[in-house]
C-alpha cells in the first residue's frame, strides 16, 4: 500500500499512551500507526525524530468576526493564526453583525469561510429571545451547537428570559447537540458597573471588581438546574472562578451533562497583572482574570477532568479600541478580549514543560475533550484509524519570545507579548496537507466546514 504522506520517528501522544511511531496518511485520513520501520512508499515523509505527534488540536472558542466585523478579523486572517498556531480546527462564535441566529446566518459564515480558511472550522450559533424556532433547522444546516450570553458582553446580545432558556434546550435536547453559556450574572455585573462607575472608579481593577466570582458563579448554577431539567448537554465557556469549578464538579455528580472551559489567561495571569504588569486594558476580558487562588482552582480541575476544554477566547480587536496606547487609561472605555489563537499552544507547552499537566493531560483538553464536547469525535480528536489526518508536531525544546508584531490576526495586541516560552508547534497537518513548517504558512486555505457526527 502506498501512502499520501508519513510522519515518521516521531513520538506519538495520547491521553492514554506515549510511544515512538510512524503515522500514515491516506487520502486525508488516517490509514495506520505503525510501530515497526518497514514502511511503505510515501509521496511525502516528515522525519519527527526527537518531535512530539499530536492528533490535531482544537480550539473550540474563536470570533473571528464575519460577517459584519471584519475589520477586526476575517477567516482568512484568523485561519492564518490558528495554522501558525499549532491549531488543525476551530469554532467560530456567534456574535457577529447580523448574529448567526438563524439559518440565513448560518449560511453567510459558511460563505465567508469557503475558500479562506486555513484550517477546518466548525460554527456555532446563538439563542436569542425568539428564535428558538430556528434550533432543529440550525442542526439541520450543520452547527455543531450553540451558545447564549447569559451577561452582557462585546456584541450586546441578551439573552432569552430564563423560563424560554429552558424551553430552547428541551427542543435541543432532541438534537443531541451542546449548548454553551457565556456564564456572568446580568443583574450583579450591571449593578456593579454602575455603582463603581458612580463611585468614579475607572482604573484596571475595577472591571474586575464589577464582575465577581459570585457572578459567575450565579450563572452557572443556574445554567446547571435549567440544563438538568430539559436533560440538554451544556458547557460553561470560558470558566475563571474557583466557585464555579466546584459547581460544574457536583453538576457532574448529579448526572447533568455539564462540561467546562477555561483559556490559558485564565490559568496563566491573574487579575493584579493589570496593575502589576501596568497591563491594564490588555488584560480586560469577560469573565476577568482572577486571583491566584482561583487560577489553583482551575488548574485543579483541568487535572481531575472537571474542565475538560481550553479554548482561547481569540477575541479580536483593533489597537484603539482596546486602549493600546494608554492601557492603564478608563478601563471602561476599552474592548474585552484580545486575539488568542496563535499564542495558546506555545504558553499550554510552557506549562508542560513547567510540569503543570503531562502532555497526554494536554492533548486530552486540546483535542479529545473539545471533539468530543462538539460532537466531531471520533473523526477530529485523535490518531485513530479512520480519523481524519490532522496533526500538530510539536517540539518541546524550542524556545522563543511572543511577538504581537508577528500574530497573523489583524489585532496586533496581546497581554502575553513578550513572554517567554518553551515548547513550540513545529508543524501543522491537516487531512494530510501541510500547512505550517516551522512557524511559516504554506499552501491554500484548504480548511472545510466540520458537521458534527450526532
Ligand atoms: C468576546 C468578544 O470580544 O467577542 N470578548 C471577551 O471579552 N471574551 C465576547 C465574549 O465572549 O465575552
Ligand atoms: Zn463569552
Amino acid at each position: 500500500m502506498a501512502v499520501d504522506l508519513i510522519v515518521k520517528n516521531g513520538t506519538i501522544v495520547s491521553p492514554a499512551a506515549t510511544y515512538r511511531g510512524h503515522v500514515l496518511i491516506k487520502d486525508g485520513k488516517v490509514a495506520e500507526i505503525m510501530v515497526r520501520d518497514d514502511l511503505p512508499q510515501a509521496k511525502e515523509v516528515i522525519d519527527a525524530k526527537g518531535l512530539y505527534v499530536l492528533p490535531g488540536l482544537i480550539d473550540p472558542h474563536v470570533h473571528f468576526r464575519v460577517p459584519g466585523l471584519d475589520y477586526k478579523e476575517d477567516f482568512d486572517t484568523g485561519s492564518q493564526g490558528a495554522a501558525a498556531g499549532g491549531i488543525t480546527t476551530i469554532i467560530d462564535m456567534p456574535n457577529v453583525v447580523p448574529p448567526t441566529a438563524n439559518v440565513e446566518g448560518f449560511q453567510a459564515k459558511v460563505a465567508a469561510a469557503r475558500n479562506h480558511a486555513y484550517v477546518d472550522y466548525g460554527i456555532y450559533a446563538v439563542i436569542i429571545e425568539g428564535n428558538s424556532d430556528q434550533i432543529l433547522p440550525l442542526a439541520e444546516a450543520g452547527v455543531v451547537g450553540y451558545k447564549i450570553f447569559l451577561g452582557e458582553t462585546v456584541g450586546n446580545i441578551p439573552a432569552p428570559q430564563d423560563g424560554e432558556i429552558i424551553d430552547a434546550w428541551k427542543i435541543m435536547a432532541q438534537t443531541g447537540l451542546r449548548c454553551g453559556v457565556h456564564a456572568e450574572d446580568n443583574g450583579i455585573i450591571l449593578y456593579l458597573r454602575k455603582k463603581l462607575q458612580d463611585l468614579g472608579r475607572k482604573d484596571p481593577l475595577a472591571h474586575l471588581e464589577s464582575r465577581p466570582s459570585v457572578s459567575e458563579a450565579a450563572a452557572i448554577s443556574r445554567a446547571i438546574l435549567f440544563a438538568g431539567e430539559a436533560k440538554s448537554k451544556l458547557m460553561i465557556f470560558h470558566m475563571s472562578s474557583a466557585e464555579g469549578v466546584e459547581l460544574v464538579r457536583r453538576g457532574k455528580q448529579d448526572g447533568v451533562d455539564v462540561a467546562g472551559e477555561t483559556g490559558p489567561h485564565y490559568l496563566i495571569m491573574e487579575g493584579e497583572d493589570m496593575v502589576r504588569m501596568s497591563l491594564g486594558s490588555l488584560l480586560k476580558v469577560n469573565p476577568p482574570v482572577r486571583s491566584r487562588e482561583h487560577a489553583e482552582a482551575l488548574w485543579r480541575g483541568l487535572l481531575d477532568g472537571t474542565i475538560e476544554v481550553i479554548g482561547t477566547d481569540h477575541a479580536p480587536h483593533t489597537p484603539e479600541e482596546k486602549m493600546a496606547d494608554d492601557p492603564m487609561g478608563d478601563i471602561w472605555k476599552a474592548v474585552a478580549g484580545w486575539p488568542g489563537v496563535e499564542t495558546n499552544v506555545p504558553l499550554m507547552l510552557t506549562q508542560v514543560n513547567a510540569g503543570r499537566m503531562s502532555l497526554g493531560r494536554y492533548v486530552k483538553v486540546q483535542a479529545e475533550g473539545p471533539a468530543r464536547a462538539w460532537n466531531l469525535w471520533p473523526r477530529k480528536g485523535n490518531l485513530g484509524r479512520g480519523a481524519d489526518g490532522d496533526i500538530t508536531i510539536v517540539d518541546l525544546q524550542k524556545e522563543g519570545t511572543i511577538d504581537k508584531a508577528k500574530l497573523h490576526s489583524k489585532s496586533k495586541v496581546t497581554p502575553f507579548h513578550g513572554f517567554h516560552v518553551k515548547g513550540m508547534p513545529v508543524y501543522t497537518i491537516i487531512r494530510g496537507n501541510v500547512v505550517m513548517k516551522n512557524g511559516e504558512l504554506y499552501g491554500n486555505p484548504v480548511g472545510l466546514l466540520q458537521k458534527p457526527i450526532v
